[in-house]
């Protein structure tokens, strides 16, 4: 298959843990994403992270797509190399959108179709694991969630409290001066669409109080491993 050399990132051993690459496939437009071999973590660890994210990522892109959000189609898995072959949504990243000068209306009104999204997802038991506005793209009026290698299946309220959390973080590093505005809409989209959403967005404080006072003999270093 012909691959151009179109990295979005550049990878270095302690930076990306994919790198993405344009390409055609049959005529189609279509990205590789190749999960990259990270040196530092144990062979078998590095070799059954690379596995499972890709496995988790795929189900989930599908499982999406079933359930009426919005996902690049996916073509093709090699998971001996840890590849996706997917659709490429020529479009911008919603973090791009939303530091656009436009008015501050249109943007909560993104804002709001995300939590419908999100809640969306929710009402289906899939958790996306890495909710920023760097995984969502804009393209043509639509908008198509990427990157769930961190994600599952999950009817908790935790997880989904958890992912919630995920949003407000990003709202208030990323888009700190609407931050509350967008949180606001967020939840108001989310409300529409799951019942339970009390007790989600309850959790989801609580969550976040619990990460400002962790003591540091708490903290799950798990972490380190990924
Ligand atoms: N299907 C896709 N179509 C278009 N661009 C994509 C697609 N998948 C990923 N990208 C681009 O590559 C970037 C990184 O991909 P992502 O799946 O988010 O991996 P990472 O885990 O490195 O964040 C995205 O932010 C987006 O700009
Ligand atoms: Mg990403």
């Amino acid at each position: 298959m012909p691959v151009t050399t179109n990295f979005y990132q550049d990878y270095d051993e302690w930076g990306a843990e994919a790198i993405i690459v344009e390409g055609k496939w049959f005529g189609l437009e279509i990205i590789k994403k190749i999960r990259v071999s990270k040196g530092y973590r144990i062979k078998q660890i590095d070799e059954s992270l690379r596995q499972n994210r890709t496995i988790a990522e795929t189900r989930l892109l599908v499982a999406s797509k079933k359930a009426g959000i919005k996902t690049p189609h996916v073509f093709e898995v090699d998971l001996e190399n840890h590849i996706i072959i997917m659709e490429n949504i020529k479009g911008e990243k919603v973090k791009e959108v939303l530091s656009k000068e436009i008015f501050l209306d249109e943007k909560l009104n993104l804002v709001y179709t995300i939590g419908e999204l999100v809640g969306k997802l929710h009402k289906n038991d899939i958790i996306h694991g890495d909710l920023t506005t760097s995984n969502i793209l804009f393209y043509e009026d639509n908008l198509y969630f990427i990157d769930f290698g961190l994600g599952k299946f999950s009817k908790t309220i935790e997880d989904k409290a958890v992912d919630v959390l995920l949003m407000k973080k990003c709202f208030t590093s990323t888009h700190s001066e609407y931050s509350k505005e967008f949180f606001f809409a967020f939840q108001k989209g989310y409300k529409k669409i799951v019942s339970n959403s009390a007790s989600i967005l309850k959790r989801t404080i609580k969550a976040e109080a619990r990460g400002r006072y962790l003591k540091e003999s708490d903290i799950n270093c798990d972490y380190l491993l990924s």
